[in-house]
């Protein structure tokens, strides 16, 4: 096997889909699909990945219908609980990331406990994006990065020039390189307001296989033709 991407990330897609060719609701899908949040992350830390990059519930998620949205977010918290052993097993990072405001007060509550009781597993990041989208984090960061410079300004200091490495600094991925590799299953090819500016020069993996059939041989698949990829920045070979 040649070389292992630092991070990858991947959207999570076809729960729904899934769900109905088994003629079962939209939310058992979204069930069987932690399963394979927790085969991919195991395989992840198999071979070595320093970041996965899970998206799990967009800010245009919230435009789904209730009892979608209530389900998925018990599923949340069901999901954190369950795999507690998992982290601590594999010595995994948990972390959430997203705009935090919107989340109930008892899931906030579980995900800073999992955050805080991984917080010095040092083997696999394990990230998750919920409440999240790219536009929103690029406005997030825009926004405090003004309110730093006008407070600068404030006090008579310059404000620091923002360069993309500054910029990179306010996002909610703040000391995450930038992903690798992306994979989105279930064969939508789009980006759907996940990581924009950080997937600038990311390689684009689709699949169609739906979320909670994905497993190790198809992450592998997806490693092997992140190998075969030449990444040229803009530069020739
Ligand atoms: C992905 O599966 C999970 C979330 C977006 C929360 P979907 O729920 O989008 O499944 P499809 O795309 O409708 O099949
Ligand atoms: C993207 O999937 C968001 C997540 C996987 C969490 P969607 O199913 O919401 O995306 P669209 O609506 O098909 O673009
Ligand atoms: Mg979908």
């Amino acid at each position: 096997m040649g070389e292992i991407p630092t991070h990858v990330a991947i959207i999570m897609d076809g729960n729904g889909r899934w769900a109905k060719k088994q003629g079962q609701e939209r939310l058992f899908g979204h069930n069987v699909g932690t399963e394979s949040v927790r085969v991919c992350s195991e395989f992840a830390v198999e071979k070595g990945i320093k970041y996965l990059s899970l998206f799990a519930f967009s800010e245009e998620n919230w435009n789904r219908p209730k009892e979608e949205i209530d389900g998925l977010m018990e599923l949340m918290m069901q999901s954190i609980a369950n795999e507690k052993e998992t982290y601590r097993k594999n010595n995994i990072r948990f972390r959430v990331i997203g705009e935090r405001r919107k989340l109930s007060d008892t899931l906030l509550k579980s995900i800073d406990e999992a955050e805080h009781e991984t917080a010095d597993n040092s083997g696999l990041n394990l990230l998750v994006f919920l409440n999240y989208s790219g536009k929103w984090d690029i406005l997030q960061a825009a926004s405090r990065y003004s309110k730093d410079a006008l407070t600068a300004q404030r006090e008579g200091k310059q404000a620091e020039p923002l360069t993309y490495g500054l910029f990179d600094g306010y996002l909610s991925t703040c000391g995450i390189p930038d992903p690798d590799l992306l994979i989105r299953t279930s064969g939508e090819q789009r980006i759907s307001n996940f990581m924009l500016w950080q997937c600038a020069y990311t390689e684009f993996y689709y699949t169609d296989v739906l979320w909670p059939d994905f497993r190790k041989t198809d992450f592998n698949l997806a490693l092997e033709s992140f190998n075969k990829r030449e990444r040229r920045y803009g530069k020739i070979k």
